[in-house]
């Protein structure tokens, strides 16, 4: 049974991943509370002592706007750390898969475009830095897929679905921002993309992984009340007016819009996002 490190197995991504890896694989998690990332000895030793055939980096720091008041923890997180991470895996020659983001790219290409893994990264905001940063540690490791995801939720995290859902019994009318356009991402299918990396190793590199589809934060809020049978209003606003409302909070791209033009060429389909939705709602609303 091939070996697995997964690293940040608590997080939102990282708990349903270590939840269906360990189905197939021999998975070793491990939390900031068992291994800070930022520790170059523990993670090389840690490595050492799974010998793993991949390790897989879930790990960051994930406030988008925290980064910008936290930007050297958040570069120690997202950014240096994964040389240790790189150093590990060509130390154990294992693969490494590491999570990065839409946010590496300035977001200015016209709405009707889309960004393509070989387009130049040049972000925005201090988490899209640091997570650049984190791309280039990560190609370090002479084996490596760089998974690019977006907009991210799953039952195991705070998320905008879940944020949305509480919103609507607070409030009778919710302002989403409306001119900002990329996809939303189930944590379900991103594991499924993960587990299909795995299993078909393609060619090493940066692959987009995300739902198909692309939306707005506003319409996708419409879409997920209309999912929901939730009657609270939603009122598009534009980016300038949220940040007028929310000075401290970082700039995002307009346009994150990934092709999955790559992720289809080694024979991976994604689902939709409304079909993503759907199964996650069914789920969470359980819960609720
Ligand atoms: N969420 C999104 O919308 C989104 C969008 C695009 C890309 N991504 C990327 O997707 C990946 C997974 O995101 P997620 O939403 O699942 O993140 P998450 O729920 O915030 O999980 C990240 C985990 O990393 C841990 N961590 C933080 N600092 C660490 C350190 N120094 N050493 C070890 N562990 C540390 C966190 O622990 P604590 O909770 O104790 O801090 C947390 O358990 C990340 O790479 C993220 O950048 C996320």
């Amino acid at each position: 049974m091939k070996k697995v490190l997964l690293i940040g197995a608590d997080g939102m991504l990282g708990g349903e991943l270590k939840e269906r890896l360990e189905k197939i694989y021999d998975v070793e998690g491990t939390t900031i509370e068992t291994l800070d990332i930022c520790n170059k000895e523990a993670v090389l030793a840690k490595a050492k002592e799974v010998k793993p055939d991949y390790i897989i980096n879930c790990a960051a720091y994930t406030n988008v706007d925290g980064c910008e008041t936290h930007e050297d923890l958040a570069l120690s997180v997202n950014g240096t750390a994964v040389a240790n991470i790189a150093e590990a895996a060509k130390q154990e020659d294992a693969t490494l898969i590491h999570i990065s983001t839409d946010y590496v790219f300035p977001g200015n290409l016209s709405v009707e475009k889309i960004y393509t893994e070989d387009m130049m990264p040049n972000p925005v905001s201090a988490y899209g830095r640091t997570k650049l940063v984190g791309e280039e540690n990560a190609k370090k490791a002479e084996k490596y897929y760089i998974l690019r995801t977006a907009w991210l939720y799953g039952l195991g995290g705070k998320n905008f679905v879940k944020t949305m859902l509480k919103l609507s019994k607070e409030k009778e009318e919710i302002s989403v921002v409306d001119d900002q356009h990329g996809s939303p991402t189930s944590t379900t299918t991103l594991c499924e993309i993960i587990e299909a990396i795995m299993e078909k190793e393609p060619e090493y590199g940066i692959y987009h992984s995300t739902n198909e589809g692309f939306t707005t934060w506003c319409a996708f809020t419409r879409k997920i009340f209309e999912i929901a049978h939730i009657a609270t209003k939603v009122k598009a606003i534009t980016s300038q007016e949220y940040k007028q409302m929310y000075p401290q909070s970082s700039d995002r791209p307009t346009n994150s819009q990934l092709s999955k033009e790559k992720l289809h060429s080694v024979g991976i389909y994604p689902d939709s996002y409304e079909v993503a939705l759907e199964k996650y709602l069914k789920e969470e609303l359980k819960n609720m």
